[in-house]
């Protein structure tokens, strides 16, 4: 007789009740159904469908050129994936700036479509409305401030951000307005880790650094890059934990030498 084991799902209120318990909150992007399956077999408490796909999946520069359609395809893999994990999924660039219906209808196209448990959004003041709307839908949201690579054009580099005081105290003033206007939690990229500390020490809701340091609530990685997946790219704040990318192009390489020299298949690997 099989024993069905009763996986208990993290939610926004796990994920909450992790800050006021002091528990560190795990994140790590997943863009696929079999990462994700090995992401929450290994407890990780959230995996993000970051747009970051646009980057380390289809290979374009910038995350600008992925779709709606895209993330709902992405998320959807993900969600079917996951059994305890919440899965965040990223909004895309142009779905939820331009008005608060806008946002509205591309939340709940990811909602109804994809299986996710609820977005993020980069921006703070300037879309505080467009969030309000979205959460009064019964959808959650998770904010993004820093570097929010949506922006890039405007930022001109992907460089540590708010290191100047202006820069900051309007970094501060959306991490309140994030959490004033409902989000369950607010992810910090490449901000100076004292400012991190400070809005992580001003805020009820949990930040989730990159690159913010270590006095955040939890931290995120994209997958790839702490897998050794992503060729040649190793920022400082980045720890990679296995060498994925040279371990493949042995493994690659190992194929083609048995396959030209006869070896693959053996009698035990055919029918
Ligand atoms: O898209 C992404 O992967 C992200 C993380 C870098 C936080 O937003």
């Amino acid at each position: 007789m099989s024993v069905n084991k009763i996986i208990k799902r993290i939610t926004t209120s796990s994920i909450l009740a992790m800050k006021a318990n002091g528990e560190k909150i795990t994140m790590l992007t997943a863009y696929d159904y079999s990462t994700a399956q090995a992401l929450d077999e290994a407890g990780i408490d959230v995996l993000l469908v970051g747009d970051s796909a646009a980057n380390v999946f289809a290979g374009y520069e910038t995350t600008l050129p992925i779709t709606l359609d895209n993330m709902i395809y992405h998320a959807s893999a993900v969600a079917r994936g996951a059994k305890r994990a919440l899965v965040l999924a990223d909004l895309p660039f142009g779905t939820y700036q331009g008005s608060v219906d806008e946002a509205y209808q591309a939340a709940v196209r990811m909602m109804k479509e994809s299986g996710a448990q609820a977005v993020k959004l980069e921006g703070g003041l300037e879309i505080i409305d467009n969030i309000k709307k979205i959460i009064n839908a019964g959808i959650p949201v998770c904010g993004h401030l820093g570097l929010t690579p949506q922006s890039i054009n405007k930022f001109g580099t992907f460089g540590v951000r708010a290191k100047e005081e202006a820069e900051a105290e309007k970094l501060k003033a959306d991490a309140l307005a994030l959490q004033e206007a409902g989000c369950f939690a607010v992810v910090l990229e490449k901000i100076p880790a004292q400012l991190a500390k400070e809005v992580t020490e001003s805020l009820n809701i949990p930040t989730i650094g990159i690159g913010a340091g270590g006095d955040c609530d939890g931290q995120v990685l994209v997958v790839n890059d702490m897998l050794g997946f992503t060729k040649d790219f190793k920022p400082k704040f980045l720890r990679q934990y296995m060498q994925l990318y040279s371990g493949m192009v042995d493994a690659a390489r190992q194929y083609a030498e048995d396959v030209k020299g006869g070896s693959f298949p053996n009698e035990n690997e055919q029918y």
